[in-house]
């Protein structure tokens, strides 16, 4: 994840510089369900409303829990399918809150309602995350329910009003990408608190529709408004908090943005920003960041459930965490991990980490192989132009003229 309003922040004032990141365990995102009440277009779960044999009980998701804690794992994100359908999700809530862990809840919020809100304000999640994907008929479209829309926002409304501090959670894809000005004049307009940008990963329905990925350009033209977006809330002070997913070229591309709209205070803070990204490292997959799905399967992130490290009904999470018999893992865990073609050679690699090894393992069958929706050109990552690159949405691409400035 990148934490963009944190990284802008310390353009913007002085912060003082911590060391590299490097959390006691990693953030595990657990998919305690794969049942849903919608079907939607992306979905890297794949999940429908059906019953997943199989899943883990409750008595397991404790002992999970209790490994989990004793390996100082920090964080959990609570995720599905859709989690508000587990019955005994508020016990496992309020179990992971007393053990101290820091409590996400990520929801589609259509669930959300005036019978169970005092029930999820009183669990007191750090978070709650709701995805947006879009305005009301674009978001229905691509969620694949009429009226999905309208009730996410009423549980937006109903997290806020009961004190929850709630964030909207937005996929870019050329089905969503025209809605984006709006989207962020939402979030201005219902106070919320948090906007995280999800880039599509090619996992399960994501991966079946990779097609609709948006091409390079799309993604560089929404992100420099999400910048300076994410800039001018922080030269009003504001306390929104901004966020992106799933594609760590972000981080280099903010110090591009900087670079061009911001000189007189980028030159005074180059080597410090430049440090500060690297300290990050982008993709954390496998390393600080690991998914355990509904059946106990462990994963090194969401987007990888195609391949199994292990299973916590036989073995500890722990152990599965640190086994690097494993050769996916052991290249993840590795300083420099084995990158391949325009990754291996980019002089920007040290911030990015090598950007999201899945849809390059997706497109060619080598988890190494380079990111296809790395959006930066070859000039900007310092390469000589090459002919090979693996594509899935050229950088100048056959691209319908999208506007997205903001009104
Ligand atoms: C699998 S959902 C589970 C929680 C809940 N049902 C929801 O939709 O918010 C978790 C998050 O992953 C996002 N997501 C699902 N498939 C994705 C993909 N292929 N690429 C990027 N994000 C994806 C969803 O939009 C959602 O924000
Ligand atoms: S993305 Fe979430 S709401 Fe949509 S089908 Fe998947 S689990 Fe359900």
């Amino acid at each position: 994840m990148f934490r963009m309003t944190q990284f802008m922040k310390s353009l913007a004032e002085d912060t003082p510089l911590g060391p590299a990141r490097k959390p006691p365990g990693p953030v595990v995102i657990w998919n305690l369900v794969r049942r849903c009440n919608l079907t939607c277009k992306h979905c890297y779960s794949i999940s429908a409303d059906k019953d997943f044999p199989g899943e883990l009980t409750t008595e397991q998701v404790f002992t999970t829990m209790d490994d989990l804690k004793q390996f100082k794992v920090p964080v959990l994100i609570l995720s599905g399918g859709e989690p508000l359908l587990r019955p005994d999700i508020f016990d496992i809530s309020h179990r992971a809150k007393e053990m101290g862990f820091y409590v996400g809840l990520s929801t589609n919020g259509t669930l959300i309602t005036e019978d169970n809100i005092k029930q999820i304000a009183e669990v007191g999640y750090d978070y709650v995350g709701i995805s947006i994907d879009g305005m009301e008929k674009t978001h229905d479209m691509f969620r694949r329910r009429e009226g999905a829309f309208k009730e996410s926002m009423h549980g937006i409304d109903l997290c806020k009003e009961n004190g929850i501090k709630v964030g909207l959670r937005f996929t870019l894809t050329q089905d969503t990408v025209h809605e984006l000005p709006d989207i962020l004049n939402l979030m201005d307009e219902r106070d919320i608190d948090k906007f995280y940008l999800s880039h599509l990963n090619y996992a399960g329905r994501g991966n079946k529709n990779r097609k609709d990925d948006v091409f390079h350009k799309m993604t560089r033209t929404a992100m420099d408004l999400l910048f300076d977006v994410c800039w001018d809330h922080i030269q009003r002070g504001n306390e929104r908090e901004f966020v992106t997913g799933n594609n760590d070229a972000d981080g280099i591309y903010m110090m591009l943005w900087a670079k061009k709209n911001i000189p007189e205070i980028f030159e005074g803070k180059e080597s410090e920003l430049i440090t500060r990204l690297e300290n990050w490292g982008g993709n954390a997959s496998g390393v600080n960041i690991s998914n355990i799905d509904n059946l106990g399967n462990v994963h090194p992130d969401t987007f990888w459930w195609d391949y199994n490290l292990g299973n916590v009904k036989e073995r500890k999470f722990s152990e599965i965490w640190q086994d690097t018999s494993d050769p996916l893992m052991a290249g993840f865990k590795q300083e420099q991990r084995p990158l391949k073609g325009r990754c291996a050679e980019c002089e920007h690699k040290a911030i990015c980490g090598g950007n999201t090894r899945v849809r390059a393992y997706q497109l060619t069958g080598d988890p190494w192989e380079e990111d296809p929706a790395c959006y930066l050109s070859d000039e900007e990552i310092g390469v000589e132009s090459s002919d090979r690159r693996v594509e899935n949405r050229p950088y100048d691409g056959r691209l319908k003229d999208i506007k997205i400035s903001r009104a």
